[in-house]
């Protein structure tokens, strides 16, 4: 099997999967995409807070710092009291390997020891110069008690007279910014949150929309192919029917010579079941012809009372075979002249008496006309027959419908001969009305414009 048959072949497994995949990609990207923007401006945001922080510790080292270690506590004092950014500042002397606290904005912090890493890394920095972390980063294990708040850790060397002495460490809050940032993230989590549902919600709905599509053109594929078979099936009927109908016939004539009576029997019911098959053949093609706009029209003015006359002498054999009285009572010696195609009138008149015979057992088939006003010619076609109730009035010119009672059980037909009427009316601008009541009889108006009325 080639690549394109087998896609061709699971095509709705394919479209499916691809649904799903994009459910689940199209979140997943929106997801990294929110995360990826977080983590970028949280860095971006630590990189100038770490340099804000180390730009503070030295503006308070060039304060603090002018040789004097008896007086850095009590300017300690006095920034601690200007600046609520500062937590803490503490100076620690190097004594040996430790470093004591001797100043401090945190009191109970003077005298204390310390030794860790922190403090030595900032104590080997050149003069000047100092390290900046932030709290969260830093790994000092029990030196800190745990704060929920971060903050950032200066720690600069102290030099007096050009000697390194000790420590200047600082802890500056970063509480407006980390809120800042701890707001807009968690803004940007619950954005994230609606698109995902929203995006989720539209892609449902677009795949289910492919269901429809699909459904759509499958159904319409059908449709064509339904049309395409009717069309090509009924002409390739068409000429085996006239075959066996004109053979039938010809038996039956004796243009074979003289035959058995068997053969007469078997004959014409061969030629009725032609007959049967033709007329079937003949709607469908009308049926196709219509569907596809393929019917053609002429349009010339006719001899009304003419074309009606012979439609009623034709069918009168029917009539005849049945005891049915037909007659045709034209309202006026002259009817007026309609403008419309003759062979079409007689198709849908030979359809419309034609039912009436059908569905008549005993009584008469009245075809009459009047005039309703100057603008309207009317024919009537009345028969005594079964009728009908008004439920099946109602479903009369559906294509397929037959009435299917007791009546009508042992009368063949394909139910499409009064659609094919009602379509062929209407595209020569007419109108078809009935009327019936059942177990007396039915009457089926026609009712065409007059164009050159007087
Ligand atoms: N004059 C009539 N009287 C009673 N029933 C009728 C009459 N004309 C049509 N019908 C009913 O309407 C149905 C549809 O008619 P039609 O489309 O011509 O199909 P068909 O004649 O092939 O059955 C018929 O099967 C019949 O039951
Ligand atoms: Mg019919």
């Amino acid at each position: 099997m080639s690549l394109e048959k087998f896609f061709k072949k699971n095509k709705e497994f394919f479209q499916l999967a691809y649904g799903v995949i994009l459910i689940f990609l199209i979140p997943l990207f929106l997801i990294y995409n929110t995360l990826f923007l977080i983590e970028n401006y949280n860095k971006s945001i630590n990189v100038s807070l770490q340099k804000h922080s180390l730009s503070t510790g030295k503006n308070i080292m060039a304060y603090l710092n002018d040789g004097n270690e008896n007086k850095i506590q009590e300017k300690l004092d006095i920034l601690e009291k200007n600046n609520n950014e500062i937590i803490e500042i503490t100076y620690s002397k190097k004594e040996g390997d430790t470093f004591v606290a001797i100043a401090s904005t945190q009191k109970e912090k003077i005298g204390e020891e310390s030794g860790n890493y922190f403090y030595h890394l900032s104590f080997n920095q050149k003069e000047g110069e100092g390290i900046a972390t932030d709290s969260k980063s830093l790994n000092t294990q029990g030196e800190e008690k745990v704060e929920s708040e971060r903050y950032w850790l200066v720690g600069m060397p102290y030099v007096v007279e050009e000697n390194k002495s000790g420590v200047l460490s600082l802890k500056i809050s970063s509480k407006i910014v980390d809120d800042l940032t701890t707001d807009s993230r968690n803004k940007s989590i619950v954005l994230l949150i609606v698109e995902i549902v929203v995006v989720v919600l539209f892609l449902l709905l677009a795949v289910r929309f492919w269901d429809y599509v699909l459904l759509y053109k499958k159904a319409k594929e059908v449709e064509e192919m339904k049309d395409e078979f009717i069309s090509m099936a009924s002409h390739e009927l068409r000429t085996p029917v006239t075959g066996i109908k004109g053979y039938s016939s010809m038996i039956l004539d004796g243009s074979f010579g003289e035959v058995s009576e068997k053969v007469i029997n078997a004959s014409s019911m061969i030629k009725n079941a032609s007959e049967r098959l033709g007329s079937l053949v003949e709607d469908l093609l009308n049926v196709s012809r219509i569907e596809q706009g393929r019917m053609e029209f002429k349009k010339e003015p006719i001899n009304t009372k003419l074309v009606i006359k012979e439609v009623v002498d034709e069918i009168s054999i029917q009539a005849e075979e049945k005891n049915l009285k037909l007659s045709f009572n034209p309202h006026d010696e002259n009817l007026p002249s309609l403008e419309l195609d003759k062979d079409k009138l007689k198709q849908i008149l030979v359809n419309i008496i034609g039912n009436s015979i059908k569905y008549t057992e005993k009584g008469s088939v009245v075809v009459s006309t009047y005039q309703k006003d100057k603008n309207f010619l009317a024919i009537s076609i009345k028969d005594t027959g079964i009728g009908m109730n008004e439920e099946e009035r109602k479903r009369l010119f559906q294509k397929f419908y037959r009435i299917k009672n007791k009546e009508t059980e042992k009368i063949n037909g394909t139910g499409l001969g009064l659609w094919i009427t009602k379509q062929i009316v209407e595209l020569m601008e007419g109108k078809i009305y009935v009327d019936s009541i059942k177990g007396m009889g039915t009457e089926i108006s026609l009712v065409f414009p007059l164009k050159n009325n007087l």
